[in-house]
């Protein structure tokens, strides 16, 4: 039987051990304990409970600049556990914990375009859209497609405003301090 449950310091080796086998985006161990540090509540792991192996597990994380939104930094299940649920499941811990623990608007995350099983994930099941193509985010030139999933609306009040220059500029200027602080702790681009 497997248990969805948040990840704990003690399961970062089999989380690395998941994302090995089955990602080409791989990460140092200080930046899984940075996530699940940071934001104990948004990392989540499948554990099969017999043999207590990590099978699966999101890693997630809250971006600090604009509007409060989370981020899908890594999502795996091992081959012979797929199929069965495990990933939708972690996703929508996740999820809800963003919005109602740090009042996360909106989720976001990076696919490859050629990432059929997870875009149909994404897409059909989670019901993300694509927000934009980032040409050749990834180490082999690969283009992402970013994606977005509204989570809640705008608490009455702060929005209703068109962005402006200055919210653009504070999109950018985190775009750039997120790649600056990927780069110190990873090994290549988040999945
Ligand atoms: C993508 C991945 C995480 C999906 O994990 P999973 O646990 O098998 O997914 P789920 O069982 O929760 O699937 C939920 C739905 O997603 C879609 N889906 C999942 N895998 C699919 C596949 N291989 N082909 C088509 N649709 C797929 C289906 O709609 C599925 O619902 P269904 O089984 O009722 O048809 C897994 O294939 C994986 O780890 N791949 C390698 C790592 C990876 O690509 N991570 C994502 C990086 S962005």
């Amino acid at each position: 039987m497997v248990s969805i449950r948040q990840a704990r310091v003690e399961d970062l080796l089999g989380m690395q051990n998941c994302n090995l086998h089955n990602l080409p985006e791989n990460y140092q161990l200080k930046y899984y304990l940075y996530h699940i540090l940071t934001w104990p509540q948004l990392s989540y792991v499948a554990e099969e409970l017999k043999s207590n192996k990590i099978v699966g597990y999101v890693l997630a994380k809250m971006e600090e600049e604009g509007e409060p939104h989370g981020h899908i930094t890594s999502l795996s299940v091992m081959r012979t556990y797929r199929r069965l649920g495990l990933a939708e499941k972690l996703m929508r811990q996740s999820q809800q914990a963003m919005a109602q623990v740090f009042g996360g608007l909106y989720v976001s995350l990076h696919v490859r375009k050629s990432n059929k099983a997870a875009l149909s994930l994404y897409k059909d099941t989670l019901e993300f859209k694509v927000h934009e193509v980032e040409k050749k985010y990834y180490a082999d030139g690969e283009d992402a497609y970013a994606m977005r999933k509204q989570l809640q609306d705008k608490p009455a009040g702060t929005g209703g405003k068109k962005k402006g220059d200055k919210g653009a500029e504070r999109e950018a200027d985190g775009k750039e301090k997120e790649k600056e602080k990927r780069e110190e702790g990873i090994e290549a681009r988040e999945a």
